[in-house]
């Protein structure tokens, strides 16, 4: 429903289901106390709507996402069985939302690694995620043999080089990591490291560039995360290495996520529904509030986007302001009631 009245950009809110409306509800409170950056229409997707409407993804939501071209999505509860297909990768296709950014920085001291400040941009449409897989039967095994097929392309690996550089300068970093296994996927990883190196040179007065074997770069994540700046890689490299970058500051519910294409933007945080929690009070809503940051980033509101992480760097700097999950006892909702005073304040 478009709320006509409220001030500010157009922007889809997608509620979710599991620990999905608990969070959005802090999101929506705190920016309010933003000034309402967003007019919010909120909409419905997955397991709600499936029971309301019968689709995980219905036409009002895809509708609302093309009019505003922006939207911030709370988690979804995929089905299992029933043959249904993910909702995220739905909306990527649809909206051909092709570069994932995943930003990680250390905001709570004392974890395993400080000081981390990494950027993490993925290729979020092709690669091995094209889905074209399918089995040989040999003799009475109609699985006997499994088959998949990558496809990179040389205008999409360009156009997520062309996306990772961009947002270096952007954002004043100072150097961008390809990251390949060219060594044995010839062609296929071959052709994304090449395009990327391509598109490097265009940026040389800029940056520094260099690559590294997917395998090594995950042991030089842990050894010594620090000489990473920027990191550009395929599909499914990225989805690995993402996670692994969340681990390093503290895990999934610290961790935003940006889907970008050249007409639609969605912002989300990386974690799930998280349905063991769901409905208690314990769900940590500090990554789909960096989701936010990431969206006022994206329409050029940076002011707004560095009080909010100022904000939640001095919440979560005292073990008072921290959920569970991070060690504390704060409940989500006075999480956010602790944010909204120190935005006032
Ligand atoms: P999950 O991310 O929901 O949960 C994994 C673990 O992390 C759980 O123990 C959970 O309690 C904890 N956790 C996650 N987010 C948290 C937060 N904000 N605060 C505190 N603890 C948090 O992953 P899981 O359990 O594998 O998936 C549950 C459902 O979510 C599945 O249906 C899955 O398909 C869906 N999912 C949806 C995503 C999306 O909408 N973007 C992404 C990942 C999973
Ligand atoms: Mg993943």
């Amino acid at each position: 429903m478009a709320n006509a009245t409220s001030p500010g950009i157009p922007a889809t809110l997608i509620p979710g289901d599991g620990i999905g409306p608990e969070i959005v509800d802090v999101v929506v409170r705190v920016f309010d106390t933003l000034g309402s950056p967003f007019a919010w229409e909120t909409c419905q997707a997955g397991v709600n709507a499936l029971e309301k409407s019968g689709d995980l993804l219905p036409p009002e939501t895809l509708a609302s996402i093309r009019r505003t071209g922006l939207a911030l999505k709370g988690p979804l509860t995929t089905p299992i069985g029933g043959g249904f297909r993910s909702v995220n990768v739905r909306l990527r296709e649809t909206f051909q939302l092709y570069a994932n950014v995943r930003p990680a920085r250390t905001i709570v001291p004392g974890g395993r690694y400080e000081k981390i400040d990494l950027v993490l941009v993925r290729e979020n449409l092709e690669g091995l995620y094209v889905g074209h897989e399918h089995y040989v039967p040999i003799g009475d095994d109609a699985h006997a043999v499994a088959m998949a097929t990558g496809i990179n392309t040389r205008a999409g690996a360009r156009r997520i080089a062309r996306f990772a550089f961009d947002y270096a300068v952007r954002n004043n970093r100072k150097k961008v990591t390809i990251v390949h296994k060219a060594n044995v996927l010839k062609a296929l990883t071959g052709l994304f490291l090449e395009t990327a190196q391509q598109v490097g040179l265009d940026y040389a007065d800029q940056l520094e560039f260099n690559d590294r074997i997917v395998d090594a770069c995950a042991m030089q994540l842990v050894l010594n995360p620090w000489q990473f700046d920027v990191i550009v890689s395929t599909n499914l490299f990225g989805d690995i290495l993402s996670d692994q970058i969340a681990g390093l500051v503290g895990g999934l519910g610290m961790a935003p996520g940006a889907n970008i294409g050249e007409g639609a933007a969605i912002f989300e945080a990386v974690h799930g529904s998280a349905p063991d929690i769901a409905g208690q009070g314990l769900a940590n809503p500090t990554a789909l509030l960096l989701a936010g940051a990431l969206m006022l980033d994206h329409k050029n509101l940076h002011a707004p986007a560095k009080k909010l992480r100022d904000a939640i760097d001095d919440v979560l700097g005292a073990e008072s302001g921290r959920t569970a999950d991070l060690g504390g006892k704060t409940s989500t909702s006075k999480y956010g009631d602790l944010l909204i005073e120190r935005l006032r304040g």
